[in-house]
Formats: structure tokens, sequence, C-alpha cells
């Protein structure tokens, strides 16, 4: 069984544009942000407030949200640590995101911690944003494969699913951030998740498209209940001289897809081509979303 709807939780202007090698100006990542939310997007993660060394491509953060804070549509930001979410509340985020990993090599390279240090860390970000009822997404990244460490156990998923959970977290997303994972496996851990007490409902899913399985992907977890989808605008994001790293599902291949089954999205893909085609221009280099390249004009 199919869902009727699905939301799309957009993640270009971040998980995109920290790839990209062309670091954006300020004022066309805000042009682009707008220009999403015209196209129908309802969730739009807007940057990061982590440190500006670590990715210096959302140095940016404190002069891009204030200029984009009074659309309508959610727009998450992602805080590692209680710093990140003062500098978040200060300009008046309501939703963050922690992230977390399954792996202890990838906790080290993108946290500088351990899996235990890590969730330590977000204890208190979690605890004092939902105490100011600041909506609070828990991303889960290595939940498939890991560079380092090869295929991710199940049950090493599950329990930092249900740490994360037991924090408070109000949805978890599961990342496949080197893009390694196939259906069956996408339905091998829906099923663990659930036996431990972790529904589709409080589950999204966020694959990168590396091996060309992002959509397949999607399709099985749709299948098994889950109805939020992460997908990034034309696929932004992975550096084109790295053969490890791409971006993630483009949102106008799942668009193109979701239409044909039937399900609403309330998505004007025309716009978003549009804007994808636009963004190319900025980024220098053509979209490598299927969908956009199929129905640009230009
Ligand atoms: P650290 O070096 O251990 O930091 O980095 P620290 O806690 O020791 O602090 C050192 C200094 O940094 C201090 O300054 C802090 O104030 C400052 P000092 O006192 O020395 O002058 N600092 C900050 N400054 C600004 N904003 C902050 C902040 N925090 C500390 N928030 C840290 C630890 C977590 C900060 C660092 O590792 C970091 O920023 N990492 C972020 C990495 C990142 O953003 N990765 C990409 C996002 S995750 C992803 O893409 C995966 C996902 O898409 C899902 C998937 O695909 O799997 C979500
Ligand atoms: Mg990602």
């Amino acid at each position: 069984d199919l869902p009727t709807r699905v939301r799309i939780h957009e993640v270009g202007a971040r998980d995109g544009l920290q790839n990209e090698k062309a670091t954006v100006p300020t004022q066309i990542k805000a042009e682009f942000i707008r220009r999403l939310a015209d196209a129908g997007l309802t969730t739009i993660e807007a940057t990061s407030f982590v440190h500006p060394k670590w990715v210096p491509q959302l140095a940016d953060a404190e002069q891009l949200f204030p200029l984009v804070s009074d659309l309508p549509a959610a727009l998450p930001v992602l805080v590692p640590n209680e710093r990140g979410l003062d500098r978040a509340l200060a300009l008046g985020a309501r939703r963050v995101a922690v992230f977390a990993s399954a792996t202890e090599s990838f906790a080290k390279a993108n946290l500088n911690r351990t899996v235990d240090e890590a969730l330590a860390m977000f204890d208190p970000v979690v605890s004092r944003a939902k105490a100011e009822d600041v909506h609070v997404r828990g991303y889960l990244s290595m939940c498939f494969g890991d560079p380092w460490e090869g295929a991710v156990p199940i049950p090493q998923v599950v329990k930092v699913c249900r740490a994360l959970l037991d924090m408070g977290c109000d949805e978890l997303s599961l990342g496949d951030t080197i893009g390694v994972a196939t259906p069956g496996h996408v339905v091998a851990l829906l099923a663990a998740l659930d036996e431990a007490g972790v529904p589709p409902s409080a589950l999204g899913v966020h694959f990168h498209d590396t091996y060309g399985q992002a959509l397949a992907n999607t399709l099985a977890a749709l299948q098994q209940g889950v109805t939020t989808v992460d997908a990034s605008a034309g696929g932004l994001g992975g550096c084109p001289y790295a053969k490890s790293a791409t971006g993630n599902l483009a949102t106008e291949d799942l668009v193109w897809m979701l239409r044909g089954l039937g399900i609403e999205t309330g998505i004007d893909l025309g716009r978003l081509v549009a804007t994808s085609a636009w963004m190319a221009t900025h980024l220098g280099r053509p979209s490598p979303s299927r969908t956009v390249r199929a129905l640009s004009h230009e």
C-alpha cells in the first residue's frame, strides 16, 4: 500500500550547498529558498549553525536566516550543540535538527566525538529546544554503509535511533550518507525499527543517489508506510571531482515519480525545474537530475 500524500523535506539549500565547491552568495541562497517556497515546498532546510571552519559554505547562516524567516514554510536548521542552538534561537528558528551517526568513524570525522559523546552533546540541545516548543529532528547518518567501516549492522542503527527518540526528538531521518543502500536493506531496517518501537510514522528517509538507487529505495520505504522523504532540488550536492560524494535524491525526480503514482505533494514541478535550472547557472554546472534535464528548455 502507498500513502496518498508525501511530505517532502527539501534539503538543497543545506545538504546540497554545503557540498558544492562554489560558495554561493547569501543573496542567491535567499532567492533560492524563496523560489523553493514559491514552488510549493513547505519544509525547506535553510542552513546550519555549525562551526564555520567545518562548513565554510554555510558560514553566512546569521546573514541568511533573517532574509527568509518571513516565509510561511517551515525552515529547519542544523545545530550540533548548545552553541549552535543559541545562535539559531537568537534568530527565531522554530525547528532544529541534531545529527548523530550510527558509526564511530563518521561520528569522529563529522563531530569530533564518539557516538556516545555526540549523543551527550545533543541531549541538552533537545531538552532545551523542547522546553521552548521548538520542533526537533534527529538525523542519523551511515544507516546502511560507512566509507571506513563498510556495511553497518542493523542493530547498531536501531540502538542510536532509540536513543534519539528517547532523548525527545520529534522525528528521525535515516541517512544513507554515501548512497550505498538498496531496497531490500531499506525494508529490513524499517522492519527492525518497527519491531523496536520506532514506527514508519516517526521516520523520514534521506537517500543520497551515488549508485542511482535513491528513487528505488524511496519507493520501498513508501511501501513500508514512510510518508516523509528528504530530497534536494536539482539533486544538488557532492563534488564533481570526488567519486564517493554525490547529491541527494533530486526533488524533481521524486515529484515525477509521486505524480505518476497519484500521490499528492503540492509541488509545482515547472517552477521547481526552473529554480534548479537557474541555480545550475550560479553553480556553473548542469543539474544532475534527469527530470530537470528532461524538462528544461534552456
Ligand atoms: P570541535 O572542534 O570539537 O568543537 O567541533 P568544540 O566543541 O571543541 O569547540 C571549539 C570551538 O568552536 C569553540 O570556540 C566553540 O565556541 C566553537 P573557542 O572557544 O575555541 O573560541 N564552536 C562553534 N562556533 C559556532 N557555532 C557552533 C560551534 N560549536 C563550537 N555551533 C563541532 C565540534 C560539532 C562544533 C564540529 O564538529 C562541527 O561544527 N561539525 C559540523 C559538521 C557538519 O556540519 N557536517 C555536515 C552536516 S551532517 C550531514 O550532512 C549528514 C546529513 O545530511 C544526513 C546524511 O546524509 O547522513 C544530515
Ligand atoms: Mg545528507
